[in-house]
């Protein structure tokens, strides 16, 4: 059984199959007809450790849109809270003729540990602050539809790049197809093995956005903050918060991503949100496509 655990198992080829598929799959979604009759006879469940907005309607969407059979699944509200333990949990979904498990989870590797126990395909759709695969796909089939071809192209991940899962599936997924990459961001939210992936690093967040293609912006992570947090939503907008204006001026064009959900106000104004600069939907609307790529695929194996 093959599985989608992380951007750090693929190589170029893999990544390429699955944009390419992507490509064909947003054709597909665009005509008046958006069903195609692939996954017909398979049953995914959507089991959500974790809140989510896009990751999961995106996920269901690609299924429905797939013909698979779906069923979706919240923590919250259901026998977790009695005690049930996230093998039996799983476990008693797969009783019920299940093929695939898309999961996210708050515990970094737990779709790793899931993989190993279960006779289903498993997608990693976010553990912790560990990855978070089918996003840095859709970041760059993004860039990709932007740009072009992301070999030499220059990446700038600006904020929380600790707490954040969706930094080192960029990083890893962007270095296998020949980008630059930089992350920036305070010193205490840009962990010391940082140093080892062969990225630069900076501090500046004018000296990244002068130096950067595409500026991926993280929002800082609070939910994920186990002790006081430094520097404060305040210090940190007033030092890293990306402006229209920051944009505006720059002496080349920029592309401006962020992941979502944005704290408007915080790492970016709400004018630069919404600027002529920002893909921020496109990626949303090319999440569906990547994720139908995705489970197609693992049908296949
Ligand atoms: N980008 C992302 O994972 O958003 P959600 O947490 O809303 O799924």
């Amino acid at each position: 059984v093959r599985h989608l655990l992380g951007i750090k198992d693929l190589n170029e080829n893999d990544i390429n199959l699955i944009l390419d598929t992507a490509k064909e799959f947003k054709e597909v979604i665009n005509r008046p007809i958006k069903k195609v009759p692939s996954l017909r006879d398979i049953t995914i469940a959507n089991v959500f450790f974790e809140n989510s907005t896009r990751t999961r309607l995106s996920f269901e969407l690609a299924e429905k849109r797939l013909s698979a059979d779906v069923v979706n699944f919240s923590a919250s509200g259901s026998s977790v809270k009695k005690g049930e333990t996230l093998l039996d949990t799983v476990n008693n979904i797969l009783a019920m003729k299940v093929d695939m498990i898309v999961m996210r989870h708050s515990s970094p590797g737990a779709p790793h540990y899931l993989s190993g126990r279960i006779p289903a395909n498993v997608v990693n759709a976010g553990d912790g602050t560990h990855e978070h695969p089918t996003q840095a796909l859709l970041d760059s089939f993004s860039i990709r539809e932007k740009l072009g071809d992301l070999a030499g192209k220059r990446v700038a991940i600006i904020g929380d790049i600790t707490h954040s899962r969706v930094a080192l599936s960029n990083i890893f997924c962007l270095q296998k197809q020949g980008a630059e990459v930089m992350v920036c961001g305070p010193t205490t939210l840009i962990p010391k093995y940082m140093s080892e992936l062969g990225i630069k690093i900076s501090h500046d967040v004018r000296e990244a956005l002068n130096w950067c293609d595409v500026a991926n912006v993280l929002r800082i992570q609070l939910e994920r903050q186990q002790i006081k947090y430094f520097p404060s939503l305040r210090e940190y907008s007033m030092y890293y918060g990306i402006s229209k204006k920051m944009l505006d001026d720059l002496d080349r064009p920029i592309v401006l991503m962020h992941p979502g959900p944005i704290n408007r106000g915080v790492e970016l104004t709400s004018d630069a949100a919404d600027s002529h600069h920002s893909i921020i939907l496109d990626q949303v609307e090319n999440g569906v496509a990547v994720r139908m790529a995705v489970l197609y695929l693992l049908a296949q194996m």
